[in-house]
């Protein structure tokens, strides 16, 4: 007792009981104190080999710890919970960013954030890192998928198979580079979306009320792109597909963290309903067709199998004997990567070239561009939609701002990354987790600098060509500070269409409808009056979503899609 009461003389004042349960809280501080000391002074240690100047290459050094003050839970909580950028925002305050890496505490786990323009480059041209565990995750906690149909589909370390002479995870990579990446497939797909898109636009009342323009996109594309994908059959069996879908979305990287059902209910209910009706659709496939018609067979679009890719990827499903629920799960995810980024980005694009507060000219030189593209039948060439200077700098300058995700890589053995021109390289170990956060090279002060980085600017791609003179859109010098497709062998591998769908989708909509924009809403629907920003949510999952919208009344123009 006289040990205690030495330095804490008021305590050791206290009436005996109240003093016994004082002691726990004491206890606390002293573990939250001493935890705070330790990291901080270990952190103080780090930083010796990050802010040297070396003149020669020198030993690689792991990245600093940033010091935290619970133990376990670490760094977590102020990451999370923080609006998304606020935390980095307020770390570079007083951590240097020229150290290119700083490893965070999260939940027990330290994982290794990287920033240098070098060392993301050199992660996402390394061989030996991959996505499995964060694959493995989305699936059992996204999507739902057992944990035996986890491990069918994706089959880690199982030698090659004797009939395509290839892994699991080969013969996966090789789907999708035939089914989504071959420019004759992606034309085929662009194709069936653009069409169901014209027959949807061909229907669409124009209501005199007006509507939110991202709401009317989640429906009509959704509709669109899960159609040319999947079928038509799947869309009547699932009902409330697309409102269901983005209850879902919602609560996608809740769902990743770990957060129980009853924090988000409806996001759970809805997953629910969804993997419900997409179990019917596998049954009614297996009770009612005879096997899958062939993805490489005549036929490019099946309406009960959808695209070739889908086809495809359903005979993966038989051939590994996957659970129905299993595949209704793994489609989910399929679906996910489909939506949730490019609708949104179609969106952000859409409003800021229609926003009445933004550059008057846009929409008119826009219309210019796309008028381009138009082909004597009303219908849209995608060829040159997909190559027109002043689109494409918009649609880069959305990725650029919206898109916030966290390209993660686990690592199979250990690895040394440079931090700068090679003189300084960071180390880590074996098993470790390495996340390079878009975001912080999508928008870093330091290098986007004409207009700042927080500032849409639809010409930030275009350059004049030195010989030609004329307008080009080009992404040099981005390498490292901007990728919004993730990079490497694990890149996006729907980049293509995901292009094409966007730039259609656009074009189509602007030479179909004059948009007359009302005003700004709220995720209400309640007016406001400013333009909408970025949904206050989890950073990490792609193209972030709107806290609003803008309320537009559309008027058919009088041409032919
Ligand atoms: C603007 C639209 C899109 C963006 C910004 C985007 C972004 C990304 C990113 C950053 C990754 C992770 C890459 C990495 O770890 O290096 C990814 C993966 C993926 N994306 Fe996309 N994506 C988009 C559209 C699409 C579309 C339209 C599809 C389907 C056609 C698609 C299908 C996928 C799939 C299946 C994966 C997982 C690949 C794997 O695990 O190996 N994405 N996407």
């Amino acid at each position: 007792m006289a040990l205690l009461a030495l330095p804490f003389p008021t305590i050791s004042g206290l009436p005996l009981p109240l003093f016994v349960l004082f002691i726990p809280f004491l206890f606390i501080g002293i573990v939250l104190s001493a935890t705070h000391l330790y990291t901080t002074l270990r952190y103080r240690l780090s930083l010796r080999y990050y802010t040297s100047a070396p003149t020669r290459p020198t030993k690689a050094a792991p990245p600093p710890q940033i010091p935290y003050t619970i133990p376990f839970i670490g760094n977590a909580y102020s990451l999370l919970a923080s609006p998304p950028g606020v935390f980095w925002k307020q770390l570079f305050r007083w951590h240097p960013r020229a150290t290119g890496a700083c490893t965070l505490l999260l939940g027990g786990r330290p994982t290794h954030f990287i920033y240098s323009p070098h060392t993301v480059q050199a992660l996402l041209k390394a061989r030996g890192p991959t996505r499995d565990s964060l694959n493995v995750d989305i699936a059992r906690k996204c999507l739902g998928v057992a944990r035996r149909d986890v491990r069918l589909y994706h089959g880690f370390g199982e030698p090659a198979d004797a009939a395509t002479g290839l892994t699991p995870i080969q013969q996966l990579e090789k789907m999708n580079h035939e089914f989504l990446l071959r420019s004759e497939r992606v034309n085929e797909l662009t194709a069936e979306f653009t069409r169901v898109l014209a027959e949807l636009v061909a229907a669409e009342p124009c209501s005199e009320q007006g509507v939110g323009l991202c709401a009317w996109l989640a429906t009509t594309m959704f509709r669109a792109s899960t159609e040319a994908f999947m079928g038509r059959a799947v869309l009547e069996m699932v009902e409330g597909f697309a409102e269901d879908f983005w209850e879902f979305d919602r609560g996608f990287m809740n769902m990743l963290y770990g957060l129980p059902s009853w924090f988000m209910p409806k996001s759970y209910q809805a997953r629910a309903r969804l993997l419900d009706g997409m179990e019917k659709w596998h049954v009614m496939l297996r009770d009612k067709t005879k096997g899958i018609p062939d993805p490489n067979g005549g036929v490019g679009w099946d309406p009960l199998f959808g695209s070739r890719a889908n086809r495809a990827k359903q005979q993966y499903f038989e051939a590994r004997g996957l659970s129905l629920r299993g595949r209704a799960g793994l489609d989910l995810g399929f679906i996910f990567g489909l939506s949730s980024n490019a609708i949104p980005a179609a969106g952000w694009m859409l409003m800021h070239i229609l926003n009445p507060e933004g550059d008057k000219t846009l929409l008119r030189r826009v219309m210019e561009e796309v008028k381009t593209a138009k082909r004597k039948d009303g219908t849209v060439d995608i060829s040159t939609l997909v190559s027109l200077p002043l689109l494409q700098s918009v649609f880069h300058e959305i990725l650029r701002l919206y898109v916030d995700v966290w390209v993660t890589r686990e690592l199979k053995d250990d690895l040394v990354l440079p931090l700068d021109d090679e003189k300084k390289q960071a180390f880590f170990k074996k098993s470790g987790i390495i996340v390079a956060p878009s975001s912080l090279g999508h928008l870093d002060e330091a290098r986007w600098l004409d207009p700042p980085s927080d500032v849409f600017c639809a010409e930030r791609f275009l350059r004049k060509h030195p010989e030609t003179g004329k307008t080009v859109f080009t992404l040099d010098g981005t390498t490292g500070k901007f990728y919004p497709f993730g990079g490497g062998k694990s890149i996006c591998p729907g980049r293509v269409f995901a292009k094409q769908e966007v730039l259609g989708s656009v074009a189509m909509l602007l030479l179909a409808f004059e948009f007359e924009v009302v005003g700004f809403v709220d995720e209400q629907g309640k007016s406001r009056n400013c333009f909408p920003t970025i949904r206050n949510t989890f950073s990490g999952a792609g193209v972030m979503p709107t806290d609003g919208d803008i309320k537009v009344k559309m008027r058919r123009r009088d041409i032919k899609i």
